[in-house]
């Protein structure tokens, strides 16, 4: 009998600090109407400098926890999906293992952008399915404010600082079908220079900040989540019409509603939270997760699609049922 990953809790933390479009009119030359018109963002949240990513990962991973009911000696793994780690080493995942207090397990962070948190997931399911692991804790968690050109109104204006979670872990429920259908992830490293830094360690001894040709990125986002939401759905013998929601990566909602509409979803049935959170990158869709879920609209056994495209390109999704 092959093993399932059920997702079997969630949480969430952004930072205190909201920042607002008209606040964003006092530092670059934008307009609120811009911003909501071209992207669908309203605030962003930023983290203050007694917050870092690890410290919203540990407060993500705790509410998580929290949720699925186990302790942190019932966990062994903690996979962060992260492109701003506190530090260039230790990972995050080895904050959130010893400020939860996990015993000794893998931890480790995953670096694909904004699609860490689809690699991340995929990871952890195929150690679950392998018998390495029982309950890994996955998070996505950024702070794309530390990386930020704040005098560049071409990419300032549309990343947020934020943290998601998951408890990941054996369906021991034989009779259920409850679990992870199927992940497809891809890179193609010939895009790396359309969404970069402009710098990191081994080359200029900083982190850099983020440089973004936005259009072309745009281009394949549409194309690129099209083929991988169809082949997921192929891969299950499923149509868009057998999908309760689609929580997709939030960074334009105009890339998101081509999505929703190749599947032939109404808007009711995306959870959307760009609005309110920005592009917080490999944190963005479990936040959103975790909002749709405590608010009561997904549910256990729906059918719920993931989908995300960052940097590198790397793009992915995974279809569930949750
Ligand atoms: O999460 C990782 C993946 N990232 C993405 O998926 C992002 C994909 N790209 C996008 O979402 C969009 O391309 C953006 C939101 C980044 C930009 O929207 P766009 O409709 O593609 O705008 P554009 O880059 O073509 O720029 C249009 C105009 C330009 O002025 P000109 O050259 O037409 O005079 C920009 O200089 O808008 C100008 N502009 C701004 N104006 C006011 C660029 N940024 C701003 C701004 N405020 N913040």
């Amino acid at each position: 009998m092959r093993i399932k990953s059920i997702i079997k809790g969630t949480g969430s933390c952004l930072p205190e600090k909201a920042v607002t479009n008209k606040d964003m009119e006092a530092l670059v030359d934008t307009t609120d109407e811009w911003i909501v018109q071209r992207t669908g963002i309203h605030q962003r949240h930023i983290a203050g400098d007694h917050e870092t990513t690890s410290s919203l990962a540990i407060n993500a991973a705790s509410r998580a926890l929290e949720a699925s009911g186990l302790t942190a000696d019932q966990i062994d793994g903690v996979i962060v999906a992260t492109t701003t780690p506190d530090l260039t080493f230790p990972s995050v995942a080895v904050h959130v293992q010893a400020a939860l207090g996990i015993p000794a397990g893998m931890a480790f962070d995953v670096q694909a952008v904004c699609t860490g948190f689809v690699y991340a997931l995929s990871t952890a399911h195929s150690f679950i399915q392998s018998g390495q692991a029982k309950n890994v804790i996955v998070i996505g968690a950024e702070t794309m404010s530390r990386i930020l050109d704040w005098e560049d109104r071409t990419t300032c204006v549309l990343f947020g600082d934020g943290a998601g979670a998951v408890v990941l872990g054996v369906n021991e429920d034989e009779t259920s079908q409850r679990g992870i259908l199927s992940t497809h992830l891809y890179a193609d490293g010939a895009h790396k220079d359309i969404l970069c830094t402009s710098g990191g360690v081994s080359k200029t001894k900083s982190a850099g900040v983020i440089e973004m040709q936005g259009r072309e990125v745009f281009k394949h986002a549409v194309t690129l989540m099209h083929d991988v939401v169809d082949e997921a759905l192929k891969a299950n013998d499923m149509t868009g019409a057998d999908l309760d929601w689609l929580v997709p990566h939030q960074a334009n909602v105009r890339i998101i509603s081509a999505t929703a509409d190749k599947l032939g979803m109404p808007m009711e049935k995306v959870v959307l939270t760009v609005g309110d959170h920005g592009n917080t990158s490999a944190a963005s869709i479990p936040l959103a997760l975790d909002v749709a879920v405590r608010d009561g609209r997904v549910k256990q056994d729906q059918m719920v699609l993931i989908e995300a495209l960052g940097g590198g390109l790397t793009w992915g999704a995974a279809l569930l049922k949750f």
